[in-house]
């Protein structure tokens, strides 16, 4: 890609075609532009594709999970432990409830270290709240055995890791309910958009009234309600990119194997951890490197039109808002460490060897410069 004359590579990019246009167009000539024929349609064909019974559609990922873990009665001052290093929506959705975020240390799969859950879990204790980051699946047989052990509510956040497996079962399917986001950085995007997902049919009940107005039939409204309904146009999206969605994700792995091999010669930089069971899909890449060098790093790939991040800059705990609000944690000394050494690189499916070579090579003379 040219960017101002020169090569850019975007850290994530939407892959839009003909056919979302031409999807989009018949919606628009149709004059059916919410939650109708089309939202359904990608309902039923996204339960297919994950193994789950129901499909609750809505606006956006932070819609699916505020929505789900009121579906799931989560309530005022209910604890809900979770990960300080994700993006904020996992934990606000927390606090959308009035309950309480609990924060545990993450493990080098940079998800919530199942073995600290134990040693958080109070009488308030209602839920965990996983996320799989960047694409990894957290230890769910873990969490699913605890949350079994001590009648938890498990809540999946799959806003990044949708196709992920472990011992080749979808993650969204070890849960009680599961949320799903598809902003454009995703695996498949509708603009903005999210399901929830869930085999559990009164969770499934109450997450669709909740979406619409707590509305069961024209005008009768049983609950109190929102409106976070999913719109037709973004569905029709959605049906074209679950089509290509193994594809991508399949080009994402490819990709991030070519990293794998490449970076083996670069020795102050250590590739994503990937566990021996599951199927990393990949939605980031992300490296480590020594903090002292990260910056300068980051900003040298950045200079040579290479949009190297450097991820989450806190955790979550450590965001202003918490200022205002209840939470609790454990020692995150881990979180803490990784937050400076953090270093993400371009993967989307777009991606091409050659543009691979040249991030490589960037990332070598990098090393050179700054040591
Ligand atoms: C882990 C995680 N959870 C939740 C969300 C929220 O999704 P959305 O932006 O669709 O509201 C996102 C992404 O944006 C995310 O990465």
């Amino acid at each position: 890609m040219i960017h101002m004359g020169k090569q850019f590579i975007p850290i994530t990019k939407p892959i839009l075609t003909e056919n979302e246009t031409q999807a989009v167009a018949e919606v628009l000539s149709s004059g059916i532009l919410v939650q109708g024929p089309k939202v359904q349609e990608f309902e039923k064909k996204f339960a297919k594709y994950l193994g789950v019974k129901h499909a609750i559609a809505v606006s956006s990922g932070t819609a699916a999970l505020h929505l789900a873990l009121l579906a799931a009665g989560i309530k005022k001052n209910d604890e809900v432990i979770t990960t300080p290093y994700s993006f904020v929506a996992s934990a606000t959705a927390i606090l959308f409830c009035n309950a309480i975020p609990v924060f545990i240390d993450i493990d080098k799969s940079y998800n919530l270290d199942s073995g600290q859950i134990t040693a958080a879990i109070t009488e308030k204790t209602k839920a965990i709240l996983p996320v799989h980051l960047f694409g990894h699946p957290a230890d769910m047989p873990q969490i699913a055995e605890i949350a079994n052990r001590r009648d938890l509510i498990v809540i999946e956040d799959c806003a990044q890791a949708l196709g992920a497996e472990i011992s080749h079962k979808k993650v969204g399917t070890f849960g009680t309910v599961a949320c799903f986001s598809f902003y454009p950085s995703k695996a498949i995007t509708t603009g903005e958009g999210g399901l929830i997902a869930t085999n559990d049919g009164q969770i499934a009940d109450k997450a669709r009234l909740l979406r619409d107005h707590g509305q069961i039939a024209k005008y009768e409204h049983i609950i109190l309600g929102y409106n976070l309904r999913m719109t037709e146009i973004a569905a029709a999206i959605g049906l074209c990119q679950l089509e290509k969605l193994d594809e991508w994700n399949e080009k994402r792995i490819e990709n991030a194997e070519q990293y794998a091999e490449q970076l083996k010669k670069i020795k102050d930089i250590e590739p994503p951890f990937v566990a021996h069971n599951v199927k990393h899909v990949f939605n980031l890449y992300v490296c480590q490197t020594k903090q002292k060098l990260r910056n300068k790093i980051v900003s040298y790939l950045q200079k040579n039109g290479i949009d190297a991040r450097k991820g989450y800059p806190r955790p979550i705990y450590r965001q202003l808002l918490f200022k205002n609000h209840k939470y609790r944690k454990l020692p995150c000394d881990k979180t803490e460490q990784i937050i400076n050494q953090v270093l993400q690189l371009p993967i989307h499916p777009l991606l091409s060897k050659s543009e691979i070579e040249y991030i490589v090579t960037k990332l070598k003379e990098s090393f050179k410069k700054s040591v």
